[in-house]
């Protein structure tokens, strides 16, 4: 059997869903993997994580075809329509074609995976996705030799999306990962938080998940997966590729040209919470070694 990533945050440093359902303690008695002596190092290395709830989750959000403001998509996504939902795979693949999401899944292990996720706008939550292995999707389609880069694409539907109608960025919105990021364990293609459907303002029916990158590099509403050996362009590169790279690793040491990422705002911290220090990699050092001997503030 493949590697699997090991958790080092369980359902107890999560945003608890309890202000909305009253079940923090049923998750926290039944918090997965036994990782309890994990969990203390993730705190304190986090500075104690502060819980958000469900609602914080799915009401500040960055969805920019549904407006620039961070309740916008939580008002107006649900306009989008994500039934039936298909995707496209093609280039560089041995089993192209157009996949009803279902079969593109099918047989595919879903797993529970507690992420940071971290804003490239220096605000951050604790996320338990449900989702798949982008590794197990690739697998499945079959990756030609040749391909060195995955490109992927966001649903456009002008009638739907009222961001999309003002042309606050080139749509559709794209993004691209390097093969042997986007084959690593810990790159995910979520289907659904705290065991529920992915909300549309989150991208649904699936988005991805890059947990040691800035949040825009996990587009979300994915309707085409294209296999390559050209670096693909990405949105917010293509809108501004001074203050945005390729790669947008979470770094506290580079910062954005307007502010600074050595620190981050927690969602659900409260109004005079302490700024929380930004983790290399986001707290992900296991991904290092995919950017061994490459200059981290050249290739930003
Ligand atoms: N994907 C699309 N298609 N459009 C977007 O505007 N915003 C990105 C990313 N994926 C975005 C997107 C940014 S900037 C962030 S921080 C995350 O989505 C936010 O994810 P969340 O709203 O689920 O927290």
């Amino acid at each position: 059997m493949a590697y699997r990533w090991k958790n080092d945050l369980t359902r107890a440093d999560v945003t608890p869903k309890d202000s909305y359902l009253n079940r923090r303690q049923i998750l926290t008695g039944t918090a997965g993997l036994g990782a309890i002596g994990l969990i203390g190092s993730a705190a304190a290395a986090q500075g104690g994580l502060e819980p958000n709830t469900l609602e914080e989750i799915r009401s500040y959000n960055n969805f920019y075809e549904f407006g620039t403001g961070k309740t916008d998509p939580a008002q107006n996504a649900h306009k989008m329509v994500t039934s039936p939902w298909s995707i496209k795979v093609d280039g560089m693949v041995n089993n192209p074609g157009d996949y009803a999401l279902a079969d593109l899944l099918d047989g595919l292990t879903v797993e529970d995976r507690i992420y940071r996720f971290r804003c490239v706008e220096a605000w951050s939550m604790v996320i338990p996705w449900n989702g798949i292995e982008l590794a197990d999707i690739l697998n499945k389609v079959g990756v030609q030799s040749g391909a060195k880069y995955v490109a992927f694409e966001t649903a456009v539907q002008p009638e739907n999306m009222i961001g999309v109608q003002r042309r606050v960025l080139d749509f559709p919105y794209v993004e691209g990962l390097r093969l042997d990021e986007a084959m690593h364990p810990l790159t995910l293609m979520a289907t659904g938080i705290y065991d529920e459907p992915m909300a549309n303002q989150n991208g649904a029916p699936i988005r991805l998940v890059v947990p040691w990158k800035y949040g825009f590099k996990s587009i979300k509403s994915i309707v085409r997966i294209t296999l390559t050996d050209r670096r693909p362009p990405i949105s917010w590169n293509v809108a501004n590729g001074r203050e945005y790279g390729f790669y947008s690793n979470v770094n506290p040491t580079v910062d954005h040209p307007r502010w600074s990422q050595a620190t981050e705002r927690r969602i659900g911290g409260g109004l005079f919470a302490a700024r929380q220090d930004t983790l290399m990699f986001n707290g992900y050092p296991e991904v290092a070694s995919l950017y061994e001997g490459m200059d981290l503030t050249v290739n930003f």
